[in-house]
């Protein structure tokens, strides 16, 4: 399989600038994608850049249990996050079902690799959705099969800041606004529930929060968005509170998100 990737790569003269690549140093950015990736996958990215939106991969700038996100360039020189998931990770199907079932958008899928699919287009859909709404989120760009295109965050491949990596000085009244308004618009605009929201999914740009990882996001209709909405409302205030702030208590928060 690698040989044959190879070969095919230079045939097609697939430009991979290595040099660049800050995360993965010496390594051949492909050859580790072949064994992370199964060749269904390394062809549908091998395909986005013949013919999508990819001009050239770089490094990895994250990799996750169940994903990896990777630093690219699209066709005019922008800067895109590519989010490849896992098809092999059998935990992460377990648990993106609950996300799935109840959410009349999506269909369940007993395959495997269908499923991760749907995972896939469900990040889509919401970052769409959201985007639509005015809430700040990476601009989707283009999706197939497991791997997500989207607008990077940050500066020459270097992602942005999570919330959780600012200094105490830099978690002010100002970025909690920014962040429960951008809570407010998901919520009552998008008619979204984020469902996995904390300072380790929300990502703070030029002074600007950005939520991201929108793939287990919910309908505010889904039979558990209550459930989700108290977690993620939860979870800031207690981010906020822990860095000396004095947000109000996550009922009131939660009560006036609801309001009519
Ligand atoms: N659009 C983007 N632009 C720049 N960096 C990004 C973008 N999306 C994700 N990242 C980087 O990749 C990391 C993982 O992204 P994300 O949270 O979507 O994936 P994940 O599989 O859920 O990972 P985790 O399990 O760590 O939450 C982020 O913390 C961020 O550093
Ligand atoms: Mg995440």
């Amino acid at each position: 399989m690698s040989e044959d990737y190879e070969e095919l790569a230079r045939r097609e003269e697939l430009r991979v600038d290595r040099a660049r690549s800050k995360r993965v140093k010496d390594e051949d950015l492909f050859k580790t994608l072949e064994e992370v990736f199964d060749l269904k996958t390394v062809m549908a990215l091998y395909q986005m850049i013949n013919s999508g939106p990819i001009d050239s991969v770089f490094g990895a700038v994250k990799a996750g249990k169940e994903s990896r996100v990777y630093w690219a360039k699209g066709k005019s020189g922008e800067d895109l996050a590519v989010k490849i998931y896992l098809t092999s990770s059998m935990e992460f199907k377990k648990s993106i079902r609950q996300y799935i079932q109840g959410d009349p958008r999506f269909r369940d899928s007993k395959d495997h690799r269908q499923l991760i699919y749907t995972w896939a287009q469900k990040e889509f859909k919401n970052l769409s959705q959201a985007k639509g709404a005015g809430v700040r989120v990476p601009r989707p760009i283009h999706v197939h099969q497991n791997i997500l295109v989207m607008e990077f965050i940050g500066d020459g491949g270097e992602p942005a800041p999570m919330l959780k990596d600012l200094r105490d000085g830099e978690v002010d009244a100002r970025i909690y606004e920014d962040v429960i308004g951008m809570l407010e618009r998901l919520y009552r605009d998008a008619g979204l529930v984020h469902a996995d929201l904390s300072e380790y999914n929300v990502m703070v740009h030029e002074g600007k929060a950005y939520f991201i990882d929108l793939g287990q996001a919910v309908l505010k209709t889904h039979p558990m968005a209550d459930t989700f909405l108290s977690r993620d409302v939860g979870n800031i205030i207690r981010f906020f509170e822990k860095r000396g702030l004095n947000p109000p208590d996550p009922e009131s928060v939660i009560k006036w998100l609801k309001r009519q």
